[in-house]
This record gives C-alpha cells, structure tokens and sequence, in this order.
C-alpha cells in the first residue's frame, strides 16, 4: 500500500517508515517540522536503502497543500501521527494544543474522503484511560478523566474517528492506544529527539548518562508500588512501529473498527529502568528523590492480548533491548540530529 503518514519525521513516524518499507509498503510523509528535523528523513531513507522518502513541508491544517499531496499521490490509508504532544506545554496552551491536533485532524480526515481514502490508523494513548479502573488495562476498561489538554485531544478525537466510521462504514478506523515508547532503531542513526528538557522518563535518563544533565529527579518514592516508584508499559519504539504493519493488514481484511493497546504487558518502576540501563550500559545514572509529578498515576500497565488475537501483534524486545537502544542513540548523537 501507499501509505501517508502525517508526523513522519517525528520519533515514532521516523521508526515506522523502516518497517512500512521493510514490510513492502511505500510511504509520503507530511510534516511541518515543528517538533522534528528533516535529518531523520534522510537518515531514515538511508537505512531502507531508498535514495529519498517523498515529503511534504506541509502543516495538516492547511487543506490546500493536503489537498495537492493527494493530488499527486495514489494514496491508500493514512498513519497519522502529526500532533504536539508536551503533556506540561498542554495545560500551558490550551487552544494551541486542541485546534492544533483537533483541527488538523478534522481537515485531515476530510481532505482523505474527499479523494475516497478512508483508511486511517490513530496515535491514540494510554492517557485515555485517566486513572485506570483496572490493572492490567484491557480496551475493555472504560475511559477516563484526562488530567491535561493533551489526553483530552486524544480521547475526543477517538470519539470523532469513532462517529465518522458509525456514520459511514466504508471507513477503516483503527486507534492505538500506545504506552511509553522508549528505545531506538539499533543502528542508532534514528531515535528520540525531544526539544529543550525532557519530559519523559528514558530520554532524561539518556541525557543524564551522557553530561548533559546533572542527574536525574524521580519523582516520588511512596506510591503503592514494589518500590515506591511509579510503574509504566514502556515498548520499544520498533515494536510499536511494527504494530501499525500489522494495523495496515486489518485494514486490507476491511476491519471497519478496532482498538488496541499496544504495550508489552509488563510494568516496570522508574527505578527498575534506571538499574537496567546502568547494568546493562555500565554508565551511571545519578538521581535523587523529588516530590511526585502532579497529574502523574502510580500504575499504568495493559493486557496486549487483544492486538494479539487479531493483529498477529506482540512485542518482541525487552528492558534491556530498550535501555540499550535508548543509550546507543544517544551516546552516538549527544546532541541529537
Ligand atoms: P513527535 O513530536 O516526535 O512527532 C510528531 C510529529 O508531528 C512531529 O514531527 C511534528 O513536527 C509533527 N506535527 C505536529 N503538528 C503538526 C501539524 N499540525 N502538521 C504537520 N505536522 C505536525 O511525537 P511522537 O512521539 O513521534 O508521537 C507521535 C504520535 O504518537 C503523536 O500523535 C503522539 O501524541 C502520539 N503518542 C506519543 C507517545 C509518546 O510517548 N511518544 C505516547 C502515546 C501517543
Ligand atoms: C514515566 C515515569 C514519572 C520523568 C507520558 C504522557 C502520556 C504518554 C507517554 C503521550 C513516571 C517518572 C519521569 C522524570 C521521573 N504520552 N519520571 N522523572 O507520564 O507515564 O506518560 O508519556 O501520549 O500521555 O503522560 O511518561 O516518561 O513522563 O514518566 O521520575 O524526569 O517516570 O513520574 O512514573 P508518563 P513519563
């Protein structure tokens, strides 16, 4: 299939173009560059072995310039990725976050029937679920209250997707709800790229192991967890990648509707990822106890049967595969792209 993928250049976009093209597929990509940098593309384009990957310097709000990619390209299904994604920046700016992956959604969506595309797979989130009612998460577990702008876009515009394929059943709509990514391509030329401090757990870790920040801050040691710190489904970024194949495969079956966690299955402390990356990397990682993150849950691991049973889908890599990935990415690019 000939697959458009919005967000391409970004840290999973970048990833899942590898195994879109590994699995026979091609791919063009639109981004407006606002949270990446076209050096992934060409790095990208490098590994597959192609001599460039067909992009678009276009933002998904702008209905005109979709509106010429489809013009000028046969496009099959859409992997839309495109969105900002700062969980902290969200609660900051509001409107910016709900008309930039609101909006651009919508004319996304629309531009794609338009032109008889109505195939789409969804970023969705783990956030979706607020504070999960069950653990281990089954799509079965009822949503919840989002704690920020952020998750809120993502719970509505699954609602939107949903509505749109219930009104019109020749759509294809398939959400993802991701856990936490981490990890990279094991070449190391691709990986997690975030803009200023991170906000996220693995890429602090990195940045500490390499200099550039003094150490890191855990925040809280007194949840009601094995240790005291909180637990996440990180996935590494080439399996969660992988699942979209498997998703575009549903897709060609006519799925209609169909939503997947897609983590591991397994939670880890924050304090489990820093052991593992400092055994397996024999780098030290510095840290000290800070108060907990407002908005943070203690637990959030899924049940991944589902995408099993009907995506063929499970993760492959584990704890070690992540922290090393993460750590030869970084160590290979201290100051990103
Ligand atoms: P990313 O920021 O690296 O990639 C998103 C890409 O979208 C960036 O390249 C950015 O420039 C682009 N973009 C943003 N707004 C755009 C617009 N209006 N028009 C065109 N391009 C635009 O983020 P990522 O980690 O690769 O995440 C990809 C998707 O997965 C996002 O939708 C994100 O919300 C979702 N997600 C991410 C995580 C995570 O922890 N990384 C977890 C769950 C879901
Ligand atoms: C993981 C754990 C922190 C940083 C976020 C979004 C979620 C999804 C994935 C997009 C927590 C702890 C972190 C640090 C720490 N994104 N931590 N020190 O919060 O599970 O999920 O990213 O959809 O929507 O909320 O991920 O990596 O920020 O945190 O102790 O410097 O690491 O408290 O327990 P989170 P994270």
């Amino acid at each position: 299939m000939n697959i458009l993928v919005t967000g391409g250049a970004g840290f999973i976009g970048s990833h899942t173009l590898i195994e879109l093209y590994k699995a026979g597929h091609t791919a063009v990509v639109v981004d407006n560059l606002s949270n990446s940098n076209p050096v992934a593309l060409q790095r990208v384009a490098e590994i597959i072995g192609v001599t460039e990957i067909p992009f678009y310097r276009v933002d998904i709000r702008d209905r005109e310039g979709l509106e010429r990619i489809f013009a000028e390209h046969k496009l099959d299904a859409c992997i839309h990725f495109a969105g900002l994604k700062a969980v902290g920046e969200s609660v900051e700016k509001p409107w910016e976050y709900y008309e930039n992956n609101i909006g651009g959604t919508l004319t996304l969506v629309d531009v794609m029937r338009g032109h008889g595309c109505k195939n789409i797979i969804f970023s969705s989130s783990a956030t979706v679920y607020g504070d999960p009612a069950e653990i281990p998460i089954t799509e079965q577990c009822p949503k919840g209250q989002c704690t920020n702008p952020y998750g809120w876009t993502k719970s509505m515009l699954e609602q939107v997707l949903m509505d749109i394929q219930k009104a019109d059943p020749q759509w294809n709509v398939v959400l993802l709800r991701y856990f936490n990514p981490v990890g990279a391509h094991p070449s190391g030329r691709i990986g997690e790229n975030p803009n200023g401090i991170p906000n996220n757990l693995m890429p602090y870790i990195t940045q500490v192991a390499v200099g550039k920040r003094q150490e890191l801050g855990v925040f809280g040691n007194d949840y009601p967890t094995p240790d005291g710190t909180g637990v996440r489904d990180y996935i590494h970024v080439v399996d969660l990648a992988a699942a979209h194949v498997c998703a575009l495969q549903a897709i060609g079956r006519k799925c209609g509707m169909g939503i997947y966690n897609i983590g591991t299955g397994k939670g880890y402390s924050v304090l489990d990822m820093v052991k593992a990356f400092v055994k397996v990397n024999g780098v030290e990682v510095p840290y000290s106890i800070k108060p907990r993150r407002a908005g943070d849950i203690a637990t959030c691991y899924c049940n991944p049967s589902k995408a099993k049973a009907e995506l063929g889908w499970e993760a492959r890599y584990g704890i070690d595969d992540m922290v090393r990935d993460s750590w030869h990415w970084q160590r290979q690019n201290p100051e990103g792209y």
